[in-house]
């Protein structure tokens, strides 16, 4: 069964108020998104396996521990899911980033599919998946889904905003993937925006409105 984990940490916490007020300009809120990322990546990766390896200090040859077996991938959503990609890759600088390109159609809410290109070994590696929004569920789990057709069987789902209705649907349909959020708001609007939300992710990212 799919865990939610809610990290709540007060530095989260704290960044991620900023960046829910309207007058955060781009330039603030993509820091702050790339920041929070860092920080929720640090207990995403809590259980990768290390292995132990032979090193010599100035002092003395000894045995230390270092990342490795499973690889890794980080697949944003675009666009917002972008804005998470810099943080994740400052704590994992090998780790490949594969691209899903999703829309929610304005009426219908429903998300379009116009770009997907992954890492060829993408099924060998632990894939995060990063999307500041998880509004209705539906662009997180069409994205789960290509990465379950492409052969991916270890994926984590890490949003910054979720609210129930989204969490429940990612639960039911994937209940193989762990999902990692930073707040867990009230509610969706009539435009299924979430509500108190941070208004439109992609938007407040690039500019574009
Ligand atoms: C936003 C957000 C998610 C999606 C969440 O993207 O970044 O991908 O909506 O909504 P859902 O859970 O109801 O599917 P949007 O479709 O606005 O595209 P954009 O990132 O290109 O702006
Ligand atoms: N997408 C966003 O960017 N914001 C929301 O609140 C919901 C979906």
């Amino acid at each position: 069964m799919s865990q939610l984990h809610v990290l709540n940490h007060p530095m989260i916490q704290h960044k991620l108020t900023i960046m829910r007020e309207k007058g955060t300009g781009s330039k603030d809120f993509r820091e702050l998104l790339k920041e929070i990322a860092l920080l929720m990546g640090y207990e995403v990766t809590r259980d990768i396996p290390l292995e132990e390896v032979e090193i010599e200090t100035p002092i003395c040859k000894t045995r230390a521990n270092k990342v490795g077996g499973r690889k890794l991938a980080i697949v944003p959503i675009l666009r917002a899911g972008l804005g998470m990609v810099e943080g994740l890759q400052t704590l994992v600088p090998v780790a490949k980033v594969g691209h899903i390109g999703l829309y929610r159609n304005e009426e219908t809410h429903t998300p379009v599919v116009y770009y997907c290109k992954l890492p060829e070994d993408i099924n060998d590696r632990l894939v995060i998946v990063t999307d500041p929004m998880l509004a209705t569920g539906g662009s997180a789990c069409d994205a789960l889904t290509m990465l379950k057709e492409r052969g991916c069987k270890n994926i984590r789902l890490m949003c910054l905003v979720g609210v129930p209705e989204g969490i429940e649907r990612v639960k039911k349909e994937h209940p193989d993937v762990d999902i990692y959020l930073a707040a867990v708001d009230e509610r969706l609007n009539e435009n299924a925006y979430i509500v108190p939300g941070l208004g439109d992710a992609g938007d407040r990212i690039f500019g574009t409105k």
